[in-house]
């Protein structure tokens, strides 16, 4: 699997997303995290102001529902122009249910963990994926420091996945920079949020290729 960054506009200028999203003609996809003041202590955009976004975007877009009672709720990211929607394994009340709505909406799959979240139980459930999404921070907020303590689940995941011959992406969340990229690759993920680290530099594209090219070549 070819690596993948997706950038999280989390930590863009917020008034002018489209812009913000212009500025990283590299990237494969664009993150865009959802919270709901409930599953995680921050609020940010719901489904109109998605929508909104999906229309002025050239590239496609990767929603992160952080909120409760995403079986109600993520099918209007699709609707709303989502071409993969993440849910929480521990908000959601049918995880295989809700995925396969999902796909038989249009759109890839995705279902997340928190750092404390082990992924073993979930292995049956994998098969119902295109995508699994490691959190490496607890989420809520962009800029916090990558968690170490993930990477063997990082590890394990990628066994998992290897060892039932799936294609489904692996996805690393939360302090992912030029300093922590190489430590996920090299533990089996393949797409890469990076949400500070991206918007923080003058030149955020340029960081982007730079993620790009380490994560290549530190994977295993
Ligand atoms: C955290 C979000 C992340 C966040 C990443 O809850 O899910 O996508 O924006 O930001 P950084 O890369 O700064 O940790
Ligand atoms: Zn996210």
């Amino acid at each position: 699997m070819a690596v993948q960054i997706t950038p999280s506009i989390l930590n863009a200028d917020l008034s002018r997303l489209a812009d913000e999203v212009a500025r990283i003609p590299s990237a494969d996809w664009v993150h865009v995290d959802v919270m709901d003041g409930h599953f995680v202590p921050n609020l940010t955009l719901g489904a109109p102001m998605f929508e909104s976004l999906a229309r002025h975007s050239s590239l496609p877009l990767d929603a992160h529902l952080m909120i409760e009672d995403p079986d109600r709720w993520a099918p209007a990211y699709v609707e709303a122009g989502a071409g993969s929607v993440t849910f929480h394994v521990e908000a959601a009340a049918a995880p295989v249910r809700l995925a396969r709505e999902i796909r038989a909406q249009g759109a890839r799959a995705s279902m997340a963990l928190k750092p404390a979240t082990p992924v073993d139980p979930y292995e049956d459930l994998l098969g119902e994926l295109d995508m699994l999404l490691l959190m490496t921070v607890e989420p809520g907020f962009g800029g916090q420091r990558f968690l170490d303590l993930c990477l063997p689940k990082i590890r394990r995941a990628r066994e998992l996945i290897d060892k039932h011959g799936l294609e489904l992406w692996l996805q690393v969340d939360g302090g992912v920079s030029a300093e922590t990229i190489e430590r996920c690759a090299e533990a089996g993920a393949d797409t890469f949020v990076a949400g500070s680290a991206v918007y923080s530099a003058e030149d955020p594209d340029a960081v982007v290729q730079q993620l790009r090219s380490l994560a290549t070549a530190a994977d295993g």
